[in-house]
Formats: structure tokens, C-alpha cells, sequence
């Protein structure tokens, strides 16, 4: 390490969804800012969110509303102060978006509100339809490059340097191969989620869990990775990729079907299709069991064609693609891996049990979300807590003295065989082992599975894919142990053995440390 070129800066953004480009911009009012990302600026699961951000601006709703839709969907789980902060400044973290150039959509001058699963109020901001993600990347990417912030494409972070229990950096792989070292008096994971953990999911080829990997290999917290969540509806068709088949057209009156024609839900919840995400994608579950069929079916072609068009046009369009027209068809969907509720524990201002480390959106466990979150909170999650991240970084001195650039290295040695088998493999032991339902037998034999895909760790790999499957392995491996030891069913984790909610043992986060283990 020693030996390689090294680079200075203030803070160090990993990432460049909507956590690392709103981040990346309140900190660049005080810092030099180095984003890096192991693509570019427009690709993340920001991107592809659809249904929108949940924050309270109906005079109608309320920040308490807000805060007891987030605990009952969290199960028990959430942190009621992590909880009392986003809904409280969730609604000037909006305003800040749209100060950074982001266009909401607007009904009679206001901005316009949806609805999507277990809120009780519409309180979901939305752009372009169905297209918020990407208007909000739009906006947030422009608003980065005229900030002086230095931009890093195609770069991947290797190893977070520590020392001492402080981060003052990290390796990074450059798009040549070379190696630097990148130190910085605060260093911020924005590195999303581990939805390639399966091998149906609702996320881009980027969401490999690398930060979370990372952390782990560095020594930090990580909590509740069994909570994975489903999306209920992703499109399910021959030749087409899991596209979200956003919960707000459930939001706007879609029923779900079976393949029989008959409408289900009210088997299963007493909020039909607006029940909570794990409630309705196990419900789905269920149905296509009993049907003996991949798929069910969502229709709203009871609405207008003009009202699903206008509220819809991404979704709309991408299904005429594959000659579905959702104002006449029912459009067959299923449940998909969509978004990690665990992640890199933070405190109430994102930083991590390594000082001077922050993790913020996907990455990040700050306790919003407990064992399920509700649809629409995690993009308000990372500017709420973007924000406090930047506020702490600003009162921080800068790196005392000089630190020796010599950070635990994980990787140990080269993985064999093909990296893309490895992966598919991977993914289908996920789904078979860690889905939506779970048991220890199979949660046993899973880890099993992965310990055959050991060494975890690897260095003298380059690739990206072999470094994303060195990650995506680790967090597996966390997902899977995670699983095992919470013997009950809370939230987005289902144990078929153990059926019931247990708040006497269970009412507490798991703990996975490289050195201590399980707690
Ligand atoms: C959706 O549009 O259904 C996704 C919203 C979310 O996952 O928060």
C-alpha cells in the first residue's frame, strides 16, 4: 500500500445513487468532494425507482401519521427517534430536492400525491408519471457536475483503509487496473443494495452489495440482513426483464388475480392489495401454488386508458413492448428482490461503528425501516440522513497526524471457475434457500452451498465480475446466518418453522462482526 500513488481529499462519496449525489452536494458546500463510482453518475437503483418519495405535505397528513405507518410496517423493529427524524425532515429534505432542479408532478398548482402499500395517507411525491428515480438522478447528477465535485467513473472501491477503529479512506481499482489509495477526513458508503443477491430482482446489474462487504471485511456493524424485501409485482413475462410494476398502480385501484381470474387478497389482509409488501408477495406466493403457476396477475383496466397512460407512461410503454397493453390486459407479475432493510449500522447522523465511516440509503441499517420498509420511505431516507452525515463531516477536525497507509486487506486468494456460473448458482441458492420463506433445514443447507464457493475473501482478483462476486458471496453468507439465528417471522423474514411474531426473545436487531460473529 505503501507503494501506490496516493490522493487527498475531504470526504470520499462511494456511490452515486440518490444517497451519494445529494450527499456528494450538501458536502461540497464546505469540503473537496470525491465521488466514485464503479460506473457512472446515471447508474443506480435510484434510477429505476417509480413509484416515488414519501414525505408528509398534505395538509390532510401529518409527521405522526407518517411515523406510525413506518413502525407498524417495520414490525417492531424501527428506531423511533431514526423514525421521528425522517418524517419530521423528510418534508424540507423535498425542498431541497426541488431547490437542486428536481420537477415533482403538480395537480391544480400543487404538488401532486399518491398512494402506495400500508400508508394511510397519499403522501408519495411523484415525476413524470412513474419516472421519479430518474428525474431525480437528472437533477441531482447535473446539480453534482457544477459543484466542483471531482467525479471518478469506473472506478471501483476495493477495501476501506482503517486503522485504530478509523477510517481515513480507501483502496480504489482504476478503469487500467492501478490501484490508489484515497484518503479523506470522513469517507461516506453510498453504495446501495444487494438485490443481485437473487436471481429474480427488481435492481440493475450495480446492486452487488459491495458496501456492505466492504464493511464487513473492515469490521463494522452490520444488522438485520435477513430483512430482504420482495417487491410484490415485478413483470413476469417470457423475454422480458423483472421491470417494476410499480405499487402505486395498486395505489391507483389495480386488483390482483389469479390465473383462474379470481381476485385473492382478501384471503389474505384486510388492506387487499395495499397490504404490507411481504403480506401481499407471500399472498402471490400462495397463488401461484395453488394455481401451479410463475405468475399472477395485476388489472387496472377498469381504469380509464387516458388516467393509466398519463399516471403511467414508463410502465405503460415498456409492457407495449412485449405486446401487453395494460389499459386492456392483465399483466402477469411476481415478487422479486427489490430492497436490503439491513445494512451498515449507523448512528442517528449515519456514522458507522468505525469512526469517520458513514453509510447512507440501501447501505445503511439507521433503523427507518425495521423489519419491512414502507414503500417509498428509502429515497426520503437518504436525503434526511444525508443531510445529518454532512452536518457531522462539517463539525469534524480534519485526519489527525499522518496515518500509515495500511488498511486490513480481505481478499486472500483467486476464485476458480467461471465467475458467471458462480453467480447464477448463487442467485438460485438465494432463492431457494433465503426467499420469502425460509426454514433452518434450508437455511443450513444453503450456507453449505456457499461455504463451497469459499475463499470469501480474495485478492489477487481484478475483474469487477469476480470482485461483486467476492461481495455478493460475503453478503449472502450475512443474509443467510442472519436467517438462521432469527427463529421467528417478523416482517419481510418468514420461518416457516417458526410462524409467529416473538416479541419476548426476538424484538432485537442481529448483529453480524467479522471477529465477534453473531449477536
Ligand atoms: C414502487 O414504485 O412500487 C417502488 C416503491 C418503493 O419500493 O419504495
Amino acid at each position: 500500500l505503501e507503494k501506490l500513488p496516493t490522493v487527498e481529499t475531504d470526504v470520499i462519496v462511494i456511490g452515486a445513487g440518490i444517497a451519494g449525489l445529494f450527499t456528494a452536494i450538501k458536502a461540497s458546500k464546505r469540503n473537496r468532494v470525491l465521488m466514485i463510482t464503479k460506473k457512472s453518475l446515471f447508474d443506480s437503483n435510484t434510477r429505476y425507482a417509480q413509484g416515488g418519495i414519501a414525505a408528509v405535505i398534505s395538509d390532510e397528513d401529518s409527521p405522526e401519521f407518517h411515523r406510525q405507518d413506518t413502525l407498524i410496517a417495520g414490525a417492531g423493529l424501527c428506531d423511533p427517534e431514526a423514525v421521528d427524524i425522517l418524517v419530521h425532515e423528510g418534508p424540507e429534505g423535498v425542498q431541497a430536492l426541488i431547490r437542486y432542479g428536481t420537477h415533482f408532478d403538480e395537480e391544480d398548482g400543487q404538488l401532486a400525491l399518491t398512494k402506495e402499500g400500508a400508508h394511510s395517507q397519499r403522501r408519495i411525491l411523484h415525476a413524470n408519471g412513474d419516472a421519479t428515480g430518474f428525474e431525480i438522478v437528472r437533477a441531482l447528477a447535473d446539480k453534482v457536475k457544477s459543484s466542483g465535485i471531482e467525479i471518478w467513473d469506473d472506478h471501483f472501491a476495493l477495501d476501506l483503509l482503517t486503522e485504530d477503529g478509523l477510517c481515513y479512506g480507501a483502496l480504489v481499482q482504476k478503469p487500467d487496473g492501478s490501484r490508489v489509495v484515497v484518503r479523506g477526513k470522513a469517507t461516506i458508503l453510498c453504495s446501495g443494495g444487494t438485490g443481485q443477491l437473487y436471481r429474480y430482482t427488481t435492481n440493475p446489474e450495480v446492486a452487488t452489495g459491495d458496501g456492505i462487504a466492504m464493511a464487513y471485511r473492515a469490521g463494522a456493524n452490520i444488522r438485520d440482513m435477513e430483512f430482504n424485501q420482495f417487491h410484490p409485482t415485478s413483470l413476469c413475462y417470457p423475454g422480458a426483464p423483472r421491470f417494476l410494476i410499480s405499487e402505486a398502480v395498486r395505489g391507483e385501484g389495480a386488483v390482483l388475480r389469479n390465473i383462474r381470474g379470481d381476485r385473492f387478497m382478501e384471503k389474505y389482509h384486510e388492506q387487499m392489495e395495499l397490504a404490507p409488501r411481504d403480506v401481499v408477495a407471500r399472498a402471490i406466493l400462495s397463488e401461484m401454488e395453488a394455481t401451479k403457476s410463475t405468475y399472477v396477475y395485476i388489472d387496472i383496466t377498469h381504469e380509464s386508458p387516458e388516467l393509466i397512460r398519463h399516471r403511467f407512461p414508463n410502465i405503460y410503454e415498456f409492457c407495449l413492448n412485449y405486446g401487453l397493453d395494460m389499459t386492456t390486459d392483465w399483466i402477469p407479475v411476481a415478487p422479486a428482490a427489490h430492497y436490503m432493510m439491513g445494512g451498515v449500522r449507523t448512528d442517528l447522523h449515519g456514522e458507522t461503528s468505525i469512526s469517520r465511516l458513514f453509510a447512507c440509503g440501501e447501505v445503511s441499517s439507521t433503523g427507518v425501516h425495521g423489519a419491512n420498509r414502507l414503500a417509498s420511505n428509502s429515497l426520503s431516507e437518504a436525503i434526511v440522513f444525508g443531510r445529518r452525515i454532512v452536518e457531522r463531516i462539517d463539525a469534524m477536525g480534519p485526519l489527525a497526524g499522518r496515518l500509515a497507509t495500511s488498511g486490513r486487506q480481505g481478499r486472500t486468494s483467486a476464485p476458480t471457475g467461471a465467475i458467471v456460473e458462480r453467480r447464477l448458482k448463487l442467485q438460485k441458492v438465494m432463492v431457494r434457500f433465503a426467499g420469502l420463506r425460509r426454514d433452518a433445514a434450508g437455511l443450513q443447507k444453503g450456507l453449505e452451498e456457499l461455504r463451497r464457493q469459499l475463499p470469501l475473501f480474495q485478492t489477487n482478483i481484478s475483474k469487477r465480475e469476480e470482485l461483486e462476486f467476492a461481495n455478493l458471496l460475503t453478503c449472502a453468507m450475512l443474509v443467510m446466518e442472519a436467517a438462521l439465528a432469527r427463529e421467528e417471522s417478523r416482517g419481510a423474514h418468514y420461518r416457516e418453522d417458526f410462524p409467529e411474531r416473538d416479541d419476548l426473545i426476538w424484538r432485537k436487531h442481529t448483529v453480524l462482526h467479522r471477529e465477534l460473529g453473531i449477536g
